[in-house]
């Protein structure tokens, strides 16, 4: 839905997405384990409307006291399992580091929870059986909280090319580069149990997949960068990727987290999409789109000034508050009406796929399917 749709009935903060509007009982109730980037979550449901924060989880008192204050009254626990026993409970949405994901969401769907996963989706493939089965076993759904393909350019891109503005796509070239040394601080299991293939490179893959579909062959370069090495990263935070899809369309993708940032130069996140009649660029954290016009003339859509209260609350550029909430309230749309949701399950599984080839890649050296 184009953002100038405003609902009205609550305070707004300049433009946003809106997918729709129910009375506040009777919004989907939502838990949240893993309350560090969690929190964003809690906070930016404060826009929804289709959604509420009912209940938290983490094992740090510090974050749950800090949720207890962002939302006056809400549940909060450090027992997951104490919050998927609450009623009120309708989506459990998870968190927390990236191993802990495959167990979390079984937990979740056999406790008779819908889940929201943040990315990445799971990071072993091994897992991926498990999680289907227990998905056919108990009817619940899952919403990969793919947060790229929610912010406003991303949105604002996949509608010109719906609307057939670029033609067909025939190459996608996309990347997540960020300097992470703050990160290994916040966050020290990133060293030790996940991969940046996982972490990082999930965004541009899915931006690919989103676009080309099945991607049928990857080949992956990596190194560790000095900035890496220094934390103890073994396995390589410097990724290139080339891909190429079932119907012969190729994609390139690039990751770099021990890189030293330029950011007018080149933004953190970049999909730029090469179509048979244009092409367009879509940027985060900058709240820009570019694009052709129909002449061919060159248009940069600038969304700052209208929409950084929503995707930012004002606060950092780069908070993830809009994205969160657009794919909260379009996955409870989704639910309500019984429509198919993307990326679900079987799509997010498809992309770690791609993910575990790329790794696989980067130890033999050689091409790898997924
Ligand atoms: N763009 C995005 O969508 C985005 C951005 C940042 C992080 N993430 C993802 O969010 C996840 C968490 O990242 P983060 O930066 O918040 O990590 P973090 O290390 O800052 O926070 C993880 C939180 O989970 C809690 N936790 C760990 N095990 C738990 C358990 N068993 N039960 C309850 N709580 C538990 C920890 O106490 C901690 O507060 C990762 O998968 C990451 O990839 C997504």
């Amino acid at each position: 839905m184009h953002p100038d749709s405003l609902p009205t009935g609550r305070p707004t903060i300049g433009a946003r997405r809106s997918y729709s509007e129910r009375p506040a009982e009777e919004r989907l109730g939502i838990g949240i384990v893993g309350l560090h980037e969690g929190h964003t979550l809690l906070v930016a449901l404060r826009a929804s409307g289709l959604c509420r924060a009912v209940a938290g989880c983490d094992l740090e008192a510090g974050k749950r006291w800090a949720a207890e204050a962002a939302v006056p009254g809400l549940f909060t626990t450090p027992d997951y399992d104490a919050l998927l026993a609450r009623d009120e409970v309708d989506i459990v949405a998870i968190y927390t580091p990236d191993a802990l994901h495959a167990d979390q969401i079984e937990r979740a769907f056999r406790a008779g929870k819908h889940v929201i996963c943040t990315k990445p989706l799971i990071n072993d493939a091994a897992d991926i059986p498990r999680l289907l089965r227990a998905a056919e076993e108990t009817g619940r759904r899952l919403q990969v909280g793919q947060s790229t393909r929610f912010y406003e350019p991303f949105q604002r891109q996949r509608e010109e090319v719906e609307a057939g503005a670029i033609g067909q796509v025939e190459v996608v070239d996309a990347h997540y580069v960020h300097r992470m040394d703050w990160y290994y601080e916040k966050s020290p299991w990133t060293l030790e149990s996940t991969h940046w293939a996982y972490l990082g490179l999930s965004h541009p893959v899915d931006l690919v997949r989103w676009y080309l579909g099945s991607i049928v062959e990857v080949h992956a370069y990596g190194f560790v960068s000095e900035l890496g090495a220094r934390f103890g990263m073994k396995t390589p935070d410097a990724i290139v990727v080339n891909l190429r899809a079932a119907d012969g369309r190729i994609a390139r993708v690039f990751g770099h987290y021990g890189m030293h940032e330029l950011p007018k130069a080149r933004s953190l996140i970049e999909c730029f999409l090469m179509g048979s009649g244009g092409s367009s660029l879509a940027r985060y954290p900058d709240l820009r789109f570019t694009r052709h016009d129909a002449r061919g003339i060159e248009i940069e859509e600038d969304f700052h000034h209208a929409m950084a209260g929503y995707y930012y609350r004002h606060e950092l550029k780069g908070m993830h508050y809009g994205e969160f909430c657009n794919y909260a309230d379009y996955f409870a749309a989704r639910l309500l009406d019984g429509s198919p949701n993307s990326p679900d399950l079987v799509e997010g599984l498809e992309t770690v796929r791609t993910m575990d080839a790329i790794v696989r890649s980067l130890q033999t050296g050689r091409p790898e399917s997924p």
